[in-house]
């Protein structure tokens, strides 16, 4: 089972899929680690253990619909079966979403449907959340929108600011990618066409 990273930062979550493929948790290999940027510590990673990590700026394309059908021309190119994207900065265009329904997943650090988009932590403490975590979902055009596979949660403490709870939530974002990435791969997770996520309960 092949599997595609996409990361635009120091690639702690692509760590956990690396660290859980060599100690055999997870039987799948990862095909090629892709970014935005050629200064995200994932590539590092990636390169020191051996896995192709490439690099595309989206300076030089006139749109993001460009940008990203060249950085989807490259991460099919190494013919995943499933795209992680593990801290990827960067919105996709429907286009390049659309063609990839079921086979795109997205970790994001928040209980979605609560609190999309950037600063999850932030906006946990503001609205006085109690609980808080991770989840995992597949990718649809909507950001961070779409449905729900897996999640993770983590109590709010008294006190928490939002670098203690981005560290609280992180710890548990790594097994709950690794996780969940393994019943995809063991073909126990799949989207219907109606977009519900089903389990495949069948031992
Ligand atoms: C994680 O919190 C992830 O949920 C979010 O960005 C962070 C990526 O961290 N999308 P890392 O690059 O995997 O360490």
């Amino acid at each position: 089972f092949r599997i595609a990273v996409l990361a635009s930062g120091r690639g702690t979550n692509l760590r956990a899929l690396i660290a859980a493929i060599a100690a055999n948790r997870l039987d799948a290999r990862i095909a090629g680690v892709f970014s935005d940027r050629s200064s995200a510590g994932a590539l590092a990673l990636a390169a020191a253990g051996g896995i192709p990590a490439k690099a595309l700026s989206p300076r030089g394309f006139e749109t993001r619909l460009a940008y990203d059908e060249a950085l989807f021309s490259l991460i099919e190119g190494v013919q995943p079966d499933l795209i992680v994207c593990a801290g990827y900065m960067r919105l996709l265009s429907e286009h390049v979403v659309d063609a990839r329904r079921g086979r795109m997943i997205n970790i994001h650090p928040s209980l979605l449907p609560a609190f999309k988009g950037l600063h999850t932590h932030r906006q946990a403490l503001d609205a006085g959340a109690t609980v808080h975590g991770a989840s995992v979902h597949f990718v649809t055009p909507e950001l961070d929108g779409g449905p729900v596979i897996s999640q993770a949660t983590i109590p709010v403490l008294p006190g928490d600011d939002e670098e203690a709870l981005a560290a609280r939530v992180l710890t548990r974002e790594h097994p709950l990618l690794v996780d969940t990435v393994g019943l995809i791969c063991a073909g126990r997770v799949a989207l219907s066409g109606r977009g519900q996520v089903m389990f495949d309960s069948a031992e």
